[in-house]
C-alpha cells in the first residue's frame, strides 16, 4: 500500500470534512464522527482528521495511479467547496527516509510514546540527549510526518550476521505519537519498511513484541506477520514476568520497491 498526506490550513476544518464526506457519501461508503471522516473509494480511501486551525488527510491505495486518482478527486471537490476561502492542498508521501535533523522530534516522540505494556521501562529512564546513536542510525529509519511534524518512526535493517541469513531483516522501534494513532500511520510505516527492505534484498522480516502489547500484535497480524516463537518470562516488568513474542513475514515481490 502507498500512503500520501495533505495538511490544509483553515479555520473551518470540521465544515470542510463534513461537506466533503456528506457529498461523497451519495456515491461511496463514508463515515463521519466528531473530528474524523473517511471515504472509501473502490481504488483507495481517504481519512480526514480535524484539528484547531487545520485538517490532515491521509490517502491510501495500492498503486501510484490509484493514489493520484483519489488525491485528484478529493482536491477537486475541496477547491470547489472553498468559495469563501483560499485552500492550498499539497500532497506529500506520508513516510520518508529519516534525516539527522529529525533527531529532536524523534527523541521527544520516543520519550512520550512507550508504556510498560509496550516497551522496557529501563530504556525510558536512560539519560539520553539524542535519539540517534550507534545502534539507532538515521539511515535505517523511516519517519512519518503530518503537516511537517514527525509523528511516527520505524527502523528496518539486516539483522542476521551470516551470509546465509542475508535475506532476513529486522523491524525495530515502531512507534506513533499518541495523538496520531488509529489513523493508519503504523500501517504506512510497515508498508514503507517492507518496500525498503525488499529493495535491499530482504525476503523475510522479523520482529519482537511484548505479549502484553496486544494492539501492536493485532497490527502485525493484520499485515501478515505470524508468530514464530515465544520467549517465555523473558522480561520482569512491574513485578510480573512478560513473554517476548517473535513474529515474521515472508516478503512477496509486491512488497518490494524504494521509499
Ligand atoms: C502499536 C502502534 C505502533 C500502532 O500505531 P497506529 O498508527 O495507531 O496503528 P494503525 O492506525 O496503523 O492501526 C492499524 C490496525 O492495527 C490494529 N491496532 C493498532 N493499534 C491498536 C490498538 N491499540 N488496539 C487494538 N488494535 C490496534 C487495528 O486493527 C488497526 O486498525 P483500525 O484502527 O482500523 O481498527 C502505536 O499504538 C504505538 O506507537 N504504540 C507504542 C509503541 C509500540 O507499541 N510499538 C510497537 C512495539 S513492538
Amino acid at each position: 500500500m502507498l500512503y500520501t498526506t495533505a495538511h490544509v490550513v483553515t479555520d473551518r476544518p470540521h465544515r470542510y470534512i463534513k461537506q466533503l464526506v456528506s457529498h461523497m457519501g451519495r456515491k461511496v461508503p463514508t463515515e463521519l464522527d466528531a473530528d474524523r471522516g473517511s471515504i472509501r473509494f473502490s481504488i483507495g480511501s481517504c481519512l480526514l482528521v480535524a484539528s484547531t486551525g487545520h485538517f490532515d488527510m491521509i490517502v491510501k491505495a495500492g498503486t501510484a495511479d490509484a493514489v493520484a486518482a483519489v488525491e485528484d478527486t478529493i482536491t477537486g471537490h475541496l477547491l470547489r467547496f472553498a468559495t469563501k476561502d483560499t485552500l492550498t492542498v499539497d500532497w506529500l508521501p506520508l513516510v520518508r527516509p529519516a534525516a539527522t535533523e529529525d533527531d529532536a522530534a524523534l527523541l521527544a516522540l520516543d520519550r512520550a510514546a512507550w508504556t510498560a505494556g509496550s516497551g522496557l521501562p529501563s530504556t525510558r529512564v536512560e539519560e539520553r540527549t539524542a535519539y540517534f546513536n550507534e545502534r539507532r542510525k538515521p539511515e535505517t529509519h523511516l519517519v512519518a510526518a503530518l503537516g511537517g511534524q514527525v509523528i511516527g518512526t520505524v527502523s528496518v535493517h539486516r539483522t542476521n550476521p551470516f551470509p546465509e541469513g542475508a535475506h532476513v531483516f529486522g523491524l525495530w522501534n515502531l512507534l506513533v505519537a499518541g495523538q496520531a494513532r488509529r489513523m493508519g500511520v503504523a500501517s504506512a510505516l510497515l508498508s514503507a519498511a517492507e518496500r525498503r527492505a525488499g529493495s535491499q534484498g530482504a525476503r523475510k522480516i522479523g520482529l519482537r513484541v511484548l505479549a502484553t502489547n496486544t494492539g501492536a500484535i493485532r497490527l502485525y497480524e493484520q499485515h501478515g506477520y505470524a508468530v514464530e516463537g515465544r520467549y517465555v518470562d523473558e522480561f520482569l516488568i512491574d513485578d510480573a514476568y512478560v513473554d517476548d513474542i517473535s513474529m515474521g513475514k515472508r516478503l512477496t515481490p509486491t512488497s518490494q520497491g524504494s521509499v
